[in-house]
């Protein structure tokens, strides 16, 4: 018999994502409903393995008038942070330099000690990861599913990937305009890491004219010929959507900084390339436009807040029936749990014979191969 939850802790790890307060709220309220409290972790676990960077405290009580009237605003009321994995949290070494420790077990005495009985994790693959840890150590945590990217396995989709979508393709159709009146080439670059979901669904929904992807190497060969091709039949300038994470045939991804002790490599700059080629290829006017961190803000949509709010609802109905380990996941027409195990480390990237693939092959979209 698993002993009654009377109080539970929520965080959000990683990058942040519109959708993240609306899980919060829903988290709060269901565990209300309970009569169980929630208490918020600032900034990932930071909030308890760094208590002194937090003088108001890094692990609060959220109430339900706390979280009134958040669920459409973007970021996260809790902070986040890519750079505190407690499995692998930086940590100076005695020669002077910066090492990694696992502090996990911080997190479980932690726990122990204030009488928190389970925690809801929300992140991304490398959240889920530490989720699935924790739970391995014995703590009663459920996860749920964040990122942009919609690279997350066993779900249907994410939270957010609708927003920096919607966003994205609003930008693209301005772009058609301006690209348009001056003749030129515009190389528009999306975020995703190694998945090309934002870039794909963009793409095809702005009417792009190419679209590259990390999961199809490609040939700017091919990508000029598309450009020679619009303009000898008087369609004189060409959008190109690229994803941070794509790279050509024979070479590398573009990475803005290499990964460190509790962070991943940072991606970014494959426009620029892009751009510069394509430009010396077909010798058109060409433009960059990198659209990054704005794919992260905003308010969520409102598919992506109703997701967000069902799944933080789902996860404390999760704690409530007893189950630990799992992930809340989109399913049709409900949420359903998938085991931490089954998405712990993995990536879901674009299947090439994905439909909307071959739907912009049959729209005519060239993908660079
Ligand atoms: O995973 C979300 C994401 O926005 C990626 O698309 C991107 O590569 C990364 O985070 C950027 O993270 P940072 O916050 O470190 O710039």
């Amino acid at each position: 018999m698993t002993k009654p939850i009377k109080r539970i802790a929520i965080c959000t790890g990683g990058g942040d994502a519109p959708g993240l307060n609306a899980v919060i709220r829903a988290t709060v309220s269901a565990a209300a409903n309970r009569g169980w409290d929630c208490l918020g972790i600032r900034d990932g676990y930071n909030g308890i393995l760094e208590p002194g960077q937090y003088p108001t405290g890094g692990v609060a009580l959220l109430t339900r008038e706390q979280v009134r009237g958040i669920s459409h605003l973007g970021g996260t009321i809790l902070g986040t942070t890519n750079k505190g994995d407690p499995l692998h949290f930086p940590t100076p070494m005695p020669d002077g330099s910066i090492g990694e420790s696992d502090r996990s077990d911080e997190i479980l005495s932690y726990f122990q000690r204030e009488g928190i009985d389970a925690l809801v994790a929300v992140g991304g693959d490398g959240s889920l990861t530490i989720a699935n840890a924790l739970h391995r150590k014995g703590l009663r945590v459920v996860g749920v599913p964040k990122t942009i990217d919609n690279d997350l396995d066993k779900t249907f989709t994410t939270f957010g990937f609708d927003t920096a979508v919607s966003f994205a393709t609003d930008c693209v159709d301005r772009l058609h305009s301006t690209a348009q009146s001056h003749q030129r080439v515009i190389v528009i670059e999306v975020m995703g890491r190694y998945a090309g979901w934002i870039a794909l669904h963009t793409g095809i929904a702005g009417g792009a004219h190419a679209i590259l992807l990390p999961e199809i190497p490609f040939d700017l060969d091919k990508v000029a010929d598309k450009v020679r091709q619009r303009d000898a039949e008087g369609r004189l300038y060409t959008l190109v959507v690229v994803a941070e994470g794509a790279k050509p045939h024979h070479g590398q991804r573009a990475v803005l900084a290499p990964a460190e002790i509790g962070h991943a490599e940072r991606l970014g700059g494959i426009g620029y390339h892009v751009a510069q080629d394509l430009a010396q290829r077909t010798g058109k006017d060409t433009r960059v436009v990198v659209l990054g961190h704005l794919l992260r803000g905003g308010s969520p949509t409102s598919f992506d807040r109703l997701a967000a709010l069902r799944f933080g609802s789902a996860a404390v109905r999760a704690l409530d029936e007893g189950r630990s380990g799992v992930m809340v996941a989109l399913g049709y027409p409900d949420i359903n749990y998938v085991n931490l195990e089954e998405v712990a480390g993995r990536m879901k990237a674009v299947p090439l014979k994905c439909d909307t693939l071959q739907t912009g092959r049959d729209l005519g979209v060239c993908f660079g191969d």
